[in-house]
């Protein structure tokens, strides 16, 4: 939480246009979608399950100027994945709401 306020803080800064980026990510709308698309299934906040946890996918893409877009593209279009040794289809939302997609990617880069 302290590091997305300096994160804020610092887009504010950055750009004096940031009040429509300012606001936190809706958590209860991408828990919905999230559970909605079986995202669950392969994922956990915060463990390691067939998928990285969220928190280390957050990591990752810290200090990733194109997080947004990769994250988005990912988490909109199949990919295959290895899972075990076998190659599946990696899940993608259910949805086509650009909105909501937008505020699942910022949730997920918030943690
Ligand atoms: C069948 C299991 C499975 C499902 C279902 C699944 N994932 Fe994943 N996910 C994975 C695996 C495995 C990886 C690691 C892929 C890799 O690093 O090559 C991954 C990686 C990711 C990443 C990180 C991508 C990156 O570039 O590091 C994100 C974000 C993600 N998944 C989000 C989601 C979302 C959102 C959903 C639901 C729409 C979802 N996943 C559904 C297995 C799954």
């Amino acid at each position: 939480m302290k590091l997305s306020l300096i994160g804020t803080t610092m887009a504010l800064l950055l750009c004096g246009a940031a009040a429509a980026t300012d606001k936190a990510p809706d958590e209860a709308g991408a828990m919905n979608l999230l559970k909605a698309s079986k995202c669950m299934t392969c994922h956990s906040i915060d463990k390691k399950k067939d998928g990285p946890a969220y928190t280390a996918v957050a990591e990752k893409y810290r200090d990733d100027p194109e997080a947004v877009a990769t994250l988005t593209d990912w988490v909109s279009n199949s990919h295959p994945v290895e899972i075990d040794g076998a190659e599946e289809d990696h899940g993608v939302v259910n949805t086509r709401d650009a909105a909501k997609i937008n505020n699942l990617v910022q949730w997920l880069l918030s943690h």
